[in-house]
């Protein structure tokens, strides 16, 4: 990639982090800006946070006047705003955040950066790209058959994929009105190291650990598309180098598997790799529970436009990268100890405000 300088907003989540630790890697100049909300973990950085390419700013996007004083410090020749609150559940709950973050934020980073886009010289200017890093729940729900393609509608059925298509729309209104050199990726969910604990593969993971109930949605038959989080980092870098300006291309991993398989999938390797385990078998662990309101039944993805035009296939299989990723979390037990002794104690959220 002949982009040198790249801004990573939400640097301290769960993807950004990924796609930071490679960047810096790969010798970028790599500026993390991200708010540190309660998603956010500087440790999941520490690996390259002394790097001399590696800086860090806190920053929320919806701060104007700091979003530009970056801008202007740094001089980037990419954006990626993986920045955004990103779980469904709290968004049911309360949307506010969602609303200002990921639509209003997104704006304050369109306009600061079509500001500076605009009084680039020509080189830089050709050079520079905006790549919003968004997701396939935009585009709700599918049945029993049938894939997501770029061509697909927008549909969101939560308030945080509603805010999502949001951004989405208006990632690509500063490009067709004023130019803005953007790019777009809808990806399908992600699995893998430094995840939260609220999200479901961790969640399952770190409640068996410690025998408790593993509260499956309904009858656990919502089927999503895993794709492992270093495979998002490589499709992303992929089109940040080689899309084309204002397109979309939809990132999935072709592993659809409903939310009881992969659950069951948790159970069998922790049996595996924890023979001693007192919580063996521990499928006797799940436990069903009332379904999330307004629950997707289906996303699949037809990532066929990025493989074909960018080359981009997964690496991992569900099997490899799943054993992988549950290896980790028995590796990094300090990680993961450190967000469950502070705020985040497995509490269910997404079901207090119909209640009320
Ligand atoms: N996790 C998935 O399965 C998935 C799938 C497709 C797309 N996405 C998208 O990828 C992006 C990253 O997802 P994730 O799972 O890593 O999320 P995450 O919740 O783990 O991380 C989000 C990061 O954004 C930061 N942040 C939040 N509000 C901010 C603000 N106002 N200003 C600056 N920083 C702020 C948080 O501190 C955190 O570090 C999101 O935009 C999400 O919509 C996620």
């Amino acid at each position: 990639m002949t982009r040198q300088t790249v801004v990573v907003t939400g640097g301290a989540g769960f993807i950004g982090s990924a796609l930071v630790r490679r960047l810096v890697t790969q010798g970028y100049q790599v500026v993390n800006l991200d708010k540190l909300t309660y998603a956010g973990n500087l440790s999941s950085v520490a690996s390259v946070a002394a790097a001399a390419n590696y800086h860090f700013e806190q920053v929320d996007i919806c701060d104007r006047s700091r979003i530009r004083r970056v801008f202007s410090d740094y001089r980037p020749d990419l954006v990626m705003n993986l920045a955004a609150e990103s779980h469904v559940d709290r968004s049911i709950d309360r949307a506010d955040d969602f609303i200002q973050t990921n639509i209003l934020g997104v704006f304050v980073l369109l306009e600061e950066a079509l500001a500076y886009w605009r009084q680039l010289p020509d080189q830089k200017r050709r050079q520079f790209r905006f790549h919003q890093v968004s997701t396939d729940e935009v585009y709700g729900s599918l049945g029993e058959e049938g894939l997501f393609s770029e061509q697909t509608a927008y549909d969101p059925s939560s308030p945080y994929s509603a805010s999502k298509a949001s951004s989405d729309h208006l990632v690509r209104a500063w490009h067709r009105t004023y130019g803005l050199p953007v790019l777009i990726t809808n990806c399908s969910n992600n699995y893998g190291p430094y995840q939260f604990p609220e999200k479901l593969i961790p969640h399952m993971v770190l409640c068996a650990l410690q025998g408790k109930p593993l509260p499956v949605y309904g009858k656990g038959e919502n089927v999503r598309d895993w794709l492992h989080v270093e495979d998002h980092v490589s499709a992303l870098l992929q089109v940040a180098a080689h899309g084309r300006v204002g397109e979309t291309y939809n990132i999935g991993g072709h592993n659809e598997r409903s939310n009881l398989q992969v659950v069951n999938a948790i159970c069998d390797l922790l049996d595996e790799l924890l023979p001693d385990s007192a919580h063996r078998p521990h499928r006797e662990l799940i436990e069903y529970v009332t379904d999330r309101p307004g629950h997707d039944l289906r996303y699949a993805i037809d990532a066929g436009k990025l493989e074909a035009e960018l080359g981009w296939v997964p690496a991992e299989t569900f099997e490899s990268g799943l054993y992988k990723t549950v290896q980790w979390y028995l590796d990094n037990r300090p990680w993961w100890e450190a967000i469950l002794n502070g705020s985040y104690q497995h509490q269910r959220a997404g079901l207090g405000r119909l209640a009320r």
